[in-house]
C-alpha cells in the first residue's frame, strides 16, 4: 500500500521513533508492518548476525552483497506480500543504507550499488524515505549512553561515520522528491510531529491517486 523507509546514521533515534509511528498509524485504523534491515525475516536475521558480529572480517563487496542478499530475502518473503495485502510497511533502513555505508563510506561506489540494487529490487522502492538528521558527533554521544556493546559497524571510527553522513547528504540532494529530512535533535514529540506530517502527505497523495 505505502512503503516507507527510515534512514539515518547510527544513534539518530529512528528506531525509537519507529514504534511510535507504527502506533499512531494503527490507531488511525491502518494495517501497519514495522520491520527492519538487515533482518525482518528468519534467514535475513541470520545474515544480520553474521554481518554485525565483531569477530568477522568482511571485505567491502562481501559486506555489500550480504546486505543486499538479506534485503532480497526480506523483500520477497515479507515486504512485497504485505504491500500487496494493503499494509503500510515501515522499514527501519533500506536501500539507501547500502548506498551510504557501503557505496560511499566503504568506497564500493554509489553507482555500482545502484546498478546491483536496480537489478535485485526491481520496482519495489520506498514511496517515502525519512532521514533522521543529527550530526555524527551528537549521534556518537547518544551511542555512548547505550547499555549494549557496539556491533561491528557501530565500532567503526569517526572518519567512517562522518563519511556515512556525507553519503546520505549526497543521496538526499539527488532524491529530493523521495527523501525528506527531519531534525532529529529536537525533543521526541516534535520529531514525531514532523514525521506524522510527512506520512500524512504521502498517504493523501496515495489515496488521491487511487480515486
Ligand atoms: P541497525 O543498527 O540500524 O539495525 O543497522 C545495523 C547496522 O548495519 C548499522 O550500523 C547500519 C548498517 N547497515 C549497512 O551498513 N548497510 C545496510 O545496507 C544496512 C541495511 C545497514
Amino acid at each position: 500500500m505505502l512503503f516507507i523507509s527510515l534512514e539515518g546514521i547510527d544513534g539518530s533515534g529512528k528506531t525509537t521513533i519507529s514504534k511510535m509511528i507504527k502506533d499512531n498509524l494503527s490507531q488511525k485504523g491502518f494495517k501497519v508492518l514495522l520491520t527492519r534491515e538487515p533482518g525482518g525475516e528468519t534467514f535475513a536475521e541470520d545474515i544480520r548476525q553474521m554481518i554485525l558480529d565483531k569477530k568477522n572480517i568482511i571485505t567491502p563487496w562481501t559486506e555489500t552483497l550480504l546486505y543486499i542478499a538479506a534485503r532480497k530475502q526480506h523483500l520477497d518473503k515479507v515486504v512485497i506480500p504485505a504491500l500487496k495485502a494493503g499494509t503500510i510497511v515501515i522499514c527501519d533502513r533500506f536501500m539507501d543504507s547500502t548506498s551510504a555505508y557501503q557505496g560511499y563510506a566503504r568506497n564500493v561506489g554509489m553507482a555500482e550499488i545502484d546498478e546491483v540494487q536496480n537489478i535485485v529490487l526491481g520496482s519495489t522502492k520506498p514511496d517515502l524515505t525519512i532521514f533522521f538528521d543529527i550530526t555524527p558527533k551528537e549521534a556518537h554521544i547518544r551511542l555512548l549512553k547505550r547499555k549494549r556493546k557496539p556491533d561491528r559497524l557501530e565500532s567503526e571510527d569517526s572518519v567512517f561515520h562522518e563519511a556515512v553522513y556525507e553519503g546520505y547528504q549526497i543521496l538526499i540532494s539527488e532524491n529530493t522528491d523521495r527523501i525528506k529530512v527531519v531534525n532529529s535533535r529536537k525533543p521526541i514529540n516534535e520529531v514525531l510531529q514532523q514525521v506524522d506530517f510527512l506520512i500524512n502527505d504521502a498517504l493523501n497523495e496515495r489515496l488521491s491517486k487511487n480515486d
